[in-house]
């Protein structure tokens, strides 16, 4: 009998040690609205204050690449791929219309803006460079300049010319030289007016939207094959850091990384705690790894597992963090795809993605990065899709003050961008997803500002009055 009450009493023991080894110390982490509310609001000097866009998303006439493609395509079941068979289209006619949008954003108050530039208009066929392409993104930077905006420009922001994606795009392990040449293109164009250029957007989401859970092109949903796509593009960041510090030594180059929250869906639950860790793992730590020592070492117990070591370490000059929400990770057996469930939140508070709205991830996600690195961290991208417009301004308001109290704390944060300027087409949710500070009529492509997007530029002014 004692020797088996012994055996139980250590099976706890060590069953509590390892809930404690794998619980991320920062989970249910929360500030009180007094304490952030107590903190002088504050910023480094040369904060840069911006909105982000996409090009596919923005621009329109996006019709030579994978998303082109994509959003004709049907699933097995013959649904369209993109919410209501929505197209992007002309989208926010931004290609035609930047010059009123870059009205729009000096109107905010706002001195940076980051865009991204679309590939598959640069290099329409393989190795063929269209030139009118590049005259047009440097009328764009010379109007940002001459506006007292400052360019920060995303070469890779989730789609791809056709004739890479039909090649394979970044499941073969030559993409990485093929991203270079295009990059190298742009940033010989462009270097001279622009400081400021993020490689890749969001590593992780395009792996595994695209490759895992299907909902992007090529809609596969393949773990091995996600991997092996994360490295890669991974591998055409490191390389296009080289490649940008090539032609220009002072160039500020880095990465877009989503950071999400992961917490276990039971605390108490081992199989839940273990799916948490490695959600964070995989998709927060590695590309942070990746970029700080050349580090990749993907695993997913019993399902995938890459390894990699670059000899490029340190590949960048800021982190670009992109912070919308929590997921909770809750053990399935019954789903052999990867025994989990990626459950959206606990909370009732969400928004039109029905995400949470949970500020304090963004503490954690800067904390989580300032564990790898002190160089620079920008918020790439953070923001709220209400169509009704009720939550944007807390929305707003609560995530500047967890940024004030990161910088309060140290943390290396040196500029913020609202995602996004103006609704666009948001990938498979099509056009129902209203981001934008400014609200589009698709009909006329009139935009207004929303009533509770006032609060950002209330809000810059707040922090630069200090
Ligand atoms: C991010 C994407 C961005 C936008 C927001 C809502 O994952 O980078 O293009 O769609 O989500």
């Amino acid at each position: 009998m004692k020797y088996i009450l012994g055996i139980l009493l250590s099976i706890l023991i060590i069953y509590l040690l390892l809930l404690l080894l794998l619980r991320d110390g920062q989970s249910n982490l929360s500030f009180e609205t007094s304490e952030l509310n107590n903190i002088p609001l504050k910023v480094p000097t040369g904060f840069l204050w911006g909105t982000a866009t996409s090009s596919h998303q923005a621009e329109g006439n996006s019709n030579n690449n994978n998303w082109f493609l994509f959003e004709s395509e049907k699933d097995n079941t013959g649904k369209p791929r993109i919410k209501e068979g929505q197209k992007a289209g002309i989208a926010a006619d931004h290609w035609n219309r930047y010059k009123e949008d870059i009205k729009l954003m000096k109107s905010l108050g706002v001195n940076a803006f980051r865009f991204s530039v679309e590939w598959s208009k640069i290099e329409p066929q393989e190795g063929v460079f269209d030139e009118s392409a590049l005259d047009h993104y440097e009328e764009v930077v010379d109007e940002l300049k001459a506006s007292g905006i400052e360019p920060v420009i995303t070469l890779h922001h989730f789609t791809n010319p056709i004739w890479f994606e039909k090649k394979g795009a970044f499941e073969e392990d030559n993409s990485p030289n093929v991203f270079a040449r295009y990059i190298s293109k742009v940033v010989k164009r462009l270097n001279k007016k622009v400081e400021y250029w993020i490689t890749v957007n969001e590593p992780t989401v395009y792996a595994f939207n695209g490759y895992f859970f299907g909902e992007f092109p090529p809609a596969e949903k393949n773990m091995d094959k996600a991997a092996l796509v994360f490295r890669n593009i991974l591998i055409a960041h490191s390389e296009a850091y080289l490649a940008i510090k090539q032609i220009n030594l002072n160039a500020k180059v880095g990465i877009a990384t989503a950071i999400y929250a992961f917490d276990p869906n039971s605390w108490w639950n081992i199989a839940d705690v273990v799916g948490a860790y490695y959600a964070n793992r995989n998709m927060n730590e590695e590309v942070l790894d990746y970029i700080t020592n050349g580090r990749f070492d993907f695993y997913f117990p019993t399902i995938s597992k890459l390894e990699y070591q670059s000899d490029v370490i340190n590949s960048f000059d800021f982190v670009g963090v992109n912070y919308y929400t929590r997921f909770v990770i809750r053990f399935n057996p019954f789903n052999d795809k990867s025994y989990q469930e990626v459950k959206q939140t606990f909370a009732e508070y969400k928004t039109d993605m029905n995400w949470e709205i949970y500020p304090e991830g963004l503490y954690r996600a800067l904390k989580q990065v300032s564990t790898f690195t002190n160089k620079p961290i920008f918020i790439s991208e953070n923001g709220i899709a209400d169509d009704g417009d009720t939550k944007r301004p807390s929305f707003i308001k609560n995530h500047l003050l967890v940024m004030n109290k990161a910088i309060a704390d140290g943390m290396n944060v040196k500029g913020y961008f609202y995602w996004t300027l103006m609704d666009n087409f948001e990938w498979a949710q099509g056009f129902s997803k209203r981001f934008g500070l400014y609200k589009v009529d698709f009909n006329t492509q009139e935009r207004i500002l929303r009533e509770g997007s006032k609060v950002y530029p209330e809000m810059i002014k707040k922090f630069t009055e200090y």
